[in-house]
């Protein structure tokens, strides 16, 4: 329908093109505003005349046009042309496009990659609700993308190298077991690591004895190695039980270690194009031109950091997969880091950096109000946060729908999706706090809510005899406010998903999950469904199928599944 109204205007406006047309045109906030604006603002301008008189001469001119018939009445007001669409023609227009199997889906990826370096926790500490924020958002950007056609690689960049190792090492040597660190898993690492600067605090020379370690790390050397290897596959398997309960999964687990062998081709460009400085014996490139700190390359006893490792991975990642993007996903504090690194590539002459090169930070998580950080001893795992929401959603079932099938597969899509909605809902770089009443309560604009709509309109549907889903309907009975409402909610799936890729945003996705499932249970009030006129019966169900279809296709971009009963 819009591109219809474009193609009208556009016959009857030279001032514009059809892109900018389409740029202009507006959904009116309410329906006495008809189904389409345009403002004509901007024509004022280009043709020395008042919005009102170009409104009313474009009104005039389309009203001639042969092309015009969908159209029930155009309205001047204002500055505003306003569109009303014969109701009839714009329900089947909808309900066509609604059915789709690939709604919202588009093929403008087509041929590219975008990299999302996501999730990334710490080798040895443990997965804290810190990652689970970045697990969550790049999550769900890979789905957003994916469905407009990107090939989208899905890194792990594990922080698994690094002096901390060399402590790790000389902490296990000095106060640890296999057994314990077999039991205990993380948990024992991190006792250790923390046991290690307590005792380093009285015994300095330990940390020499760390960065031997670690040097002897770098060299290759088959004890250290083996131990570090050890640390990691611990860790992962921990790391592995929260992915696998999230139901999320990575192409590649590349963590920094990888790159230890690329980041002297990373010195060598960086001295070559002469950015590279001596800086109280440490490698520094200078950013103050750019008001920035420098960037560390290598520290003054040679060793590569951080910076060096994500310098080397991007060119890696350049050259591999030939990324159109790259992502990444972190906690706002890493903000200077890729500003830094990100200048460094750009000023070795890779222009590209500036627009594909991108960071996407997130706000912090508080629990019940209290700050989450492993620093003040408050540990939390994001593995007990999914575990405790399961069992609270378990708990509800029994006592108010013990009856329904797989109770623990029911329990589980709810619970988890309760966290990753509650962390969506929000724009990304909002703080998120975990209130386990407002989180997962049924009502409001929560993941159970949503779910909860989905779940009755499945139920709807099983209970309809004889009813196969059919686009065929008789239009004239879905022209009533609410059912209008509900299909124009339901409509905008495509361009929300437009807008969520094109902010790294998925809340825009979340809030038109709840817009729906409102818009719904709003239409579901107003009209029956299962009545004796076989035309108002499919019409309607039509209706509930497409609403669940298009909330399962829109939770399933935030990585929420949705339950058929609950
Ligand atoms: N391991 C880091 C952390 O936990 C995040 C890594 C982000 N990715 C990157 N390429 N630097 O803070």
């Amino acid at each position: 329908m819009k591109s219809k109204i474009i193609d009208l205007i556009a016959a009857n406006v030279d001032a514009l093109t059809k892109d900018e047309i389409s740029e202009l045109i507006e959904i009116p906030p309410k329906p006495e505003l008809g189904d389409y604006a345009f403002p004509c603002f901007r024509l004022a301008k280009a043709m020395r005349k008042a919005p009102q008189m170009i409104a009313a001469d474009i009104k005039a001119a389309i009203a001639e046009a042969s092309d015009a018939s969908f159209i029930d009445e155009i309205q001047v007001q204002g500055a505003y042309l306003n569109f009303f669409i014969k109701k009839e023609i714009f329900v089947k227009s909808m309900v066509d496009a609604a059915f789709d199997d690939n709604f919202g889906a588009s093929d403008m990826g087509d041929g590219q990659t975008i990299c999302i370096d996501y999730s990334s926790p710490n080798v040895a500490k443990n997965f804290h609700v810190g990652h689970l924020r970045t697990t969550i958002i790049g999550n769900s950007l890979y789905k957003i993308y994916s469905k407009l056609g990107y090939k989208v690689v899905r890194i792990n960049h594990l922080g698994d190298w690094g002096t901390q190792f060399g402590k790790l090492i000389v902490a296990y040597k000095a106060w640890g077991d296999e057994e314990t660190v077999k039991k205990d898993g993380v948990g024992e690492l991190m006792k250790l690591y923390v046991k290690f600067h307590e005792e380093a605090e009285k015994k300095p020379e330990l940390n020499d004895e760390a960065r031997a370690w670690f040097a002897k790390m770098e060299q290759g050397d088959e004890e250290a190695l083996k131990i570090w290897q050890w640390f990691k596959d611990i860790s992962l398997i921990e790391y592995k039980r929260t992915y696998d309960l999230l139901g999320m999964d990575f192409d590649y687990y590349l963590g920094e270690s990888f790159y230890r062998d690329k980041t002297d081709d990373v010195v060598k460009r960086i001295t070559d194009a002469g950015l590279l400085k001596d800086s109280e014996g440490a490698k520094i490139v200078d950013l103050e031109e750019y008001n920035m700190a420098p960037c560390l390359i290598l520290k003054n006893d040679g060793s590569s950091i951080y910076a060096t490792r994500d310098l080397a991975a991007i060119f890696y990642r350049k050259e591999t997969y030939n990324f159109v993007k790259c992502l990444y996903v972190t906690g706002q504090e890493q903000k200077l880091h890729f500003a830094q690194v990100f200048k460094v590539v750009e000023l070795l002459g890779n222009d590209w950096a500036k627009d594909e090169l991108i960071h996407i930070p997130y706000g912090l998580v508080s629990l019940e109000g209290a700050k989450l950080s492993t620093r003040s001893g408050n540990i939390i795992y994001a593995e007990d946060i999914l575990l405790e929401a399961i069992s609270k959603i378990k708990e509800i079932i029994e006592e108010k729908n013990p009856d329904i099938p797989d109770k623990d597969e029911t329990a589980k899509k709810i619970g988890v999706g309760a966290v990753l909605f509650n962390d969506l809902y929000n724009q990304r770089i909002k703080d998120v706090s975990f209130k386990w009443e407002k989180l997962l309560n049924f009502d409001g604009e929560t993941g159970p809510y949503v779910q909860y709509t989905y779940a009755r309109c499945a139920s709807i549907i099983r209970k309809l005899d004889g009813y196969t889903p059919s686009k065929d309907v008789d239009y004239s009975v879905l022209t009533d406010a609410d059912s209008m409402e509900l299909l124009k909610e339901v409509s905008r799936f495509p361009k929300v998903i437009l807008d969520a890729a094109e902010k790294y945003e998925p809340s825009v996705v979340a809030r038109f999950a709840v817009d729906v499932a409102q818009a719904f249970n709003k239409f579901y009030n107003a009209n029956r469904i299962n009545v004796e006129e076989e035309n108002i019966r499919n019409a309607r169900a039509s209706l509930v199928y497409i609403t669940k279809k298009t909330i399962k296709d829109a939770l399933l971009l935030l990585g929420i599944e949705c339950p058929e009963q609950m």
